[in-house]
Formats: C-alpha cells, structure tokens, sequence
C-alpha cells in the first residue's frame, strides 16, 4: 500500500520475498525471525483449510488493558493474525479471543479475571474458540498458577518477551498435535532479543507508535513494570529510522516514541546514541510532521534534549514528566532519584525553551509512609506546575516490589481523602489551562468522524488537546487550522480556519 515511497516498497519486499523462501517441507528454521516465516505460512494454509471446512471467515477479537506498550504489542499481534488470514471482529464469541493483560495496579487484574469468567459460556456457543492470554500479567508466576487451576477454558498464554512466537504457538494448537485439552504456555523469564521484520498493524492510517526500547532498568520501589518487561534494551537507530520512513511513505504524518523511559534511549547500543541523537535523525525523515514521545523520566531529561526541543519545527508541544510524589523524602524511597526542587527547575527550564508546551503527569497518592506533610508538597508541584492534565493514582501494593514490604501502608480512608483532593485541584487546573487557550488558532491533526454527532470532525492539537469542528470523512489526517471556539472541560468545539497550508 505504499504511496510513492521506494524504501517502503523493498521493505515490506524484504519479508514477503523471505516468507516466500522458507521451505515448508523441512523442519522449523531455529533463527528467528525465519522461523515465525515457516510458522506464519504453515498457520495460513491451516486456516485457509479450517475456513473451507466450516464455509465461513474465522474471526479474531483482541482487548488491550494497560499502556502504550501493550497498544503497540496488540497492533504487532493484529498483524500476525491477519496475515495468517483472521478478520478482526467484535465479537466476544470470535474464534480467536485474547486479552493482552497489565498488572500495574491489582485492579487491572481483576478486570482480566472479570472477563475470563463470562468467556466460560461464550467459549460453550462457539467450540471452535481458542481463548489466549498474554501481557505483563502472565509474566507473573502466581497469575499463571491461578489461571491453570481456575481458568482451564485458556488455550494458549505467552509473555511479554515473546509476542512474535504467536503463529508458532497457534499453529501447534489448532494442528492438535499436542491433544486440544492442553493448555500451551510459553513465558520467557528476561531476553535481550529483538526481533524485527515482523508484519504489524496500526490503528490509524495517517498515525502510529514506534518503539524505540524496551524494558525498564529503573525499579521505583513501588512498580512492577522492570520484573514483567525486563531490563532496558533499544533498538538500533538505524531500524527505528527505517521503520519510519515505511511508515510515512505509507501516509502516516505522525508518531509516537516509544518506551518507558525514553531519555535513557541508547545507552546500551553498542555505539551509544542519546535520545535528543534519535530525535534529530526522526525530525530529518521528509513528509513526517509530528513527533511525540513517552515516557520522560525527570532524572534522564536532558539539556540536550531541552535543546532539540526548543529548536525541532516537528516535535509536538506536549511533554508527559510523571512527578510521581512532590515530597523529596518520599521521591527518595521511591527510588526516583530527583528532588522537589530538582523537578521544579526542570520544569522552568522547560518551559524557558519551550513557552507553549502542554506538561502532563502522573501522581501516586497514599505511597507507603505518605504523612499530610508529603501530601502537602504534592498538592504544591501541582499548583506550582499547573499541568493541562494528570493521570491519578491510588498506591496499589504490588507483590515482588520493596514498596509492598514497607509496613507502614497508608490507611485507605486517608488515602481516598487525599485522592479526591487532589483529582479536584487537578481537574480545577486542567479547566483553567483549557479556558486559557480559547481563542486561539491552533493546528489540529484530524483522526475520525464525530461519533456523537455526524456535522464534527475530532482531532488533537500539537498540545494534544482535543477538538471538535464541523467538517467531513475529507479531513481525516490532514492538519488544518482551527480556532478554539468554546472550552468544554477537557476538550474544545473549535471552528476552521481558511487558510492554505
Ligand atoms: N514508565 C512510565 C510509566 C509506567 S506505569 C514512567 O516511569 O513514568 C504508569 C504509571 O502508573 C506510573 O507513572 C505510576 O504513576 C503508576 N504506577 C506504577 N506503579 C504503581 C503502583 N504500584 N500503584 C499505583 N500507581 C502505580
Ligand atoms: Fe516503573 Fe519507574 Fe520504570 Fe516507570 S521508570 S516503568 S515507574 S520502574
Ligand atoms: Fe501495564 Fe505492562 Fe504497561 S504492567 S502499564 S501494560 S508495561
């Protein structure tokens, strides 16, 4: 589907000819990514094969919980699952069903164990159903236990570090060659693999995420993140460079960098790069025209990369800096390795070199040991900063992680006190910072139709904030100019422009 681009085209070439190369009549390659090429095709011709026999297309229905790395892990597995010739599908009764799971906070747990409950009678109506799991969650020992012994309607459960291993592991499922009652489970404890040249999918034609690394070397005291991703790996400038030269030879306009810290990007290459490195090679790729990026680790927020920022034309005025706590006592039980102060400083640096940007967080109430004093310094930074929005968080106590064996947990009638302050002056902030920016012009990137009313076109400005205006399916990824009409909360009606750009 390439537009004009050349690379592009020997790209995907590139693994559609190496598909093609496999020979199917020997055994499975060991190298990867070759052997997902033998599996991938064995698994098309078994599904080409199912589908003739039942007379009807089979179809895949994938839920996603968690952050930006699972949204980018899913779209990767969409891929697989079309290419092998599913059609993606709504249906909780579809004949492919995964859930994609995250264990950051216990509630998203439950979620899973929610949904794995009602799938016990939809996998009765379709009994062709194969039930998958996969995600930060299954990289937790007692979760699986859990799962084999309660949940023994799941087929096939994967990890997080071996995603690309999908075609193989359905493969042996539906070809039955281990007995269909058996549950196939492949977790990888760390790898420091990187598989490329694998089909993907993106949600947006005219957007799309990009991981730049994986894992988390970090280990803030309360987070599971680093046991369930693994330690810090990128990727080789190089591949993300081309990967998004494709990307923008076949209509995309912006994207997202991806990992959970990208200021750490590089480090461990083998001819080191820096992030703000990274950004200026991206901001060169002719046709892109925005860039964002997260997370932002405050400890590893550059004077380079402050720099680049102030002079890229094409990095988003958006910046997400997770603050966490504003006590200086607490930041250093969490392991965050700043101070109050270092974070004010940085945020004034910021915005010397950047006056416009949008500064978004998150914020964990009721942190082991949290007395009125440290909350009092939270609410402070948020005053002071004045974020255009923050993510909340009640402290959720994670097995593994120092924080869990701390005893002096918060009570939760305290905690819930001091969670509902501070949403409130969050969401007071938020509203004074929209009502602020009415008026203005700003450039929106148009995503999808209005779904509420069919007159509105929805898009996000370079701040990130969200827009509705009148207008049709034609302006879909393009960017116009559109005047923020009316603050509405946390997003605008806004009116367009006429003006060539
Ligand atoms: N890598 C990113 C975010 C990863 S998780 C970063 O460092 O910012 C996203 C957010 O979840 C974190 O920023 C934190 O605010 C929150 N979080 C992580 N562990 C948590 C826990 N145990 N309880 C409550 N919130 C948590
Ligand atoms: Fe978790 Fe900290 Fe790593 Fe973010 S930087 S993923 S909060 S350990
Ligand atoms: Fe959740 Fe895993 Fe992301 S635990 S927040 S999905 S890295």
């Amino acid at each position: 589907m390439a537009m004009n681009g050349k690379k592009e085209v020997i790209h995907r070439e590139g693994m559609e000819e190496k598909l093609k190369k496999i020979d199917l009549m020997l055994p499975p390659p060991e190298t990867e990514p070759d052997r997902q090429y033998y599996f991938m095709r064995k698994l098309r011709e078994q599904v080409s094969a199912m589908k003739k026999e039942l007379g009807r297309p089979l179809t895949a229905n994938i839920t996603t919980f968690g952050c930006q790395m699972n949204a980018r892990d899913s779209e990767k597995i969409l891929g697989i699952m079309r290419y092998v010739g599913y059609e993606e599908s709504d249906s909780q009764e579809a004949d492919f069903v995964l859930y994609n799971t995250c264990t950051v906070r216990e509630n998203a747990n439950l979620k899973v164990y929610g949904r794995l409950g009602q799938l016990k009678t939809a996998k009765r109506k379709n009994p062709n159903m194969v039930v998958a799991l996969c995600g930060c969650m299954m990289q937790e020992e007692e979760v699986v236990e859990k799962i084999k012994k309660s949940y023994r309607n799941v087929d096939i459960i994967f990890g997080t570090h071996n995603i690309f291993k999908l075609a193989e592991l359905l493969f042996r499922k539906l070809s039955d060659c281990e007995g269909n009652a058996k549950m196939l489970i492949d977790i990888w404890e760390g790898t420091t693999e990187i598989v490329e040249d694998l089909p993907n999918e993106r949600k947006y034609k005219f957007k799309g995420g990009v991981n730049i690394m994986f894992g988390c070397n970090n280990f803030c005291s309360y987070c599971i993140v680093p046991y369930v991703r693994g330690r810090e790996r990128s990727r080789e400038p190089e591949d993300i460079i081309a990967e998004i030269t494709d990307m923008v030879n076949d209509g995309v306009i912006e994207v997202m960098l991806l990992g959970q810290n990208v200021n750490s990007y590089g480090k461990n290459l083998k001819h080191p790069v820096t992030f703000a490195q990274l950004l200026e090679r991206v901001e060169q790729i002719e046709g892109l025209k925005r860039i964002r990026f997260m997370t932002s680790h405050p400890k590893d927020l550059s004077d380079e990369l402050i720099a680049v920022m102030g002079r890229s034309r094409k990095i988003c005025k958006q910046l997400h800096l997770p603050l966490q706590s504003g006590s200086s006592r607490l930041l250093k039980i969490m392991n965050r390795h700043y101070t109050k102060e270092d974070y004010l400083l940085l945020v004034d640096k910021i915005r010397r070199a950047v006056p416009d940007i949008s500064l978004t967080t998150d914020i964990i109430v009721g942190f082991p040991g949290e007395t009125e004093e440290d909350f009092a310094d939270t609410m402070d930074v948020v005053e002071r900063v004045g974020y255009d929005s923050a993510f909340t968080f009640i402290y959720s106590k994670r097995t593994g992680t120092p924080a869990a064996q701390m005893e002096n947990q918060v009570p939760e009638e305290i905690v819930k006190k001091r969670f509902d302050q501070l949403l409130a002056a969050v969401q007071d902030i938020s509203a004074r910072k929209t009502r602020e920016k009415t008026g203005s012009v700003q450039e929106v990137l148009v995503e999808e139709k209005n779904k509420q009313d069919s007159s509105l076109v929805t898009g996000r400005t370079s701040q990130n904030y969200v827009v509705h205006f009148p207008g049709d399916a034609s302006f879909i990824g393009k960017i116009v100019p559109v005047r923020l009409e009316e603050s509405k909360g946390f997003y605008f009606i806004g009116s367009r422009v006429e003006q060539a750009r």
